[in-house]
């Protein structure tokens, strides 16, 4: 997605090798256009797959699948990283290790958001190593529904969890994907949507 890419260019910073810094649009504040452009990417991408319901992990996951959703005329059901006092018994977990951070973090989602006809599209705002979104399909898995896709907004294609994720069998569509940070952002060919 060129709009993106160049976004990524023009506002993002790469404060390590391996650490991609997208806080003026993305991950805290957040630009309402250019995520509406995404969801219509994605919802172009999923349009004839049968998508029931988005999924999504709090919480910068929420603003592209919320427009996702938006679009597609389907619920946005977000993963939650803590438990709530409403959220309590009856619930979908998976332990999500992340490697940035040394840590696994339980996240949880209520068993009456997801039946077993839904077709969930999962979205997320980064694929580094594929646990977060691993997390999310062991979900829908439990729910005995069907993971129809994963639309991630910006992958980095020089960790492994995109070819995890592929090597499953799940069709994975990034909109940006980084191959390198050292001198600059450098991204693989554009993807045609
Ligand atoms: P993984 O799920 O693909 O294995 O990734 P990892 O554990 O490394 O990710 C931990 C957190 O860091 C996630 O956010 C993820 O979105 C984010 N992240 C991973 N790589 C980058 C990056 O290069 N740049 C930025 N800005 N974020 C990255 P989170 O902890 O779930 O937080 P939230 O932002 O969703 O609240
Ligand atoms: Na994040
Ligand atoms: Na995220």
């Amino acid at each position: 997605m060129r709009e993106l890419m160049e976004k990524i260019r023009e506002e993002g910073e790469a404060i390590s090798d391996h650490v991609l810094k997208v806080d003026r649009f993305l991950n805290h504040q957040v630009d309402p256009e250019l995520m509406m452009r995404i969801g219509e990417n994605f919802a172009d991408a999923f349009r004839n797959e049968g998508i029931t319901k988005v999924l999504t992990l709090e919480s910068s996951g929420i603003s592209p699948a919320l427009m996702t959703a938006y679009i597609l005329k389907v619920p946005l059901l977000f993963a939650r990283k803590r438990k709530s006092l409403t959220l309590q018994n009856d619930l979908y977990t998976a332990n999500v290790y992340s490697f940035t951070k040394q840590e696994y973090t339980e996240i949880s989602v209520s068993r009456s958001f997801l039946q077993k006809d839904d077709r969930v599209l999962i979205i997320d705002d980064f694929l580094a190593n594929g646990q977060a979104a691993l997390g999310l399909t062991g979900i829908v898995q439990q729910a005995g529904a069907e993971v129809a896709g994963i639309g991630i907004v910006i992958e980095k294609a020089f960790q492994d969890g995109g070819e995890q994720l592929r090597r499953l069998g799940f069709r994975v569509v990034s909109l940006a994907r980084i191959t390198s940070l050292k001198e600059g952002v450098q991204f693989a060919e554009e993807v045609m949507c």
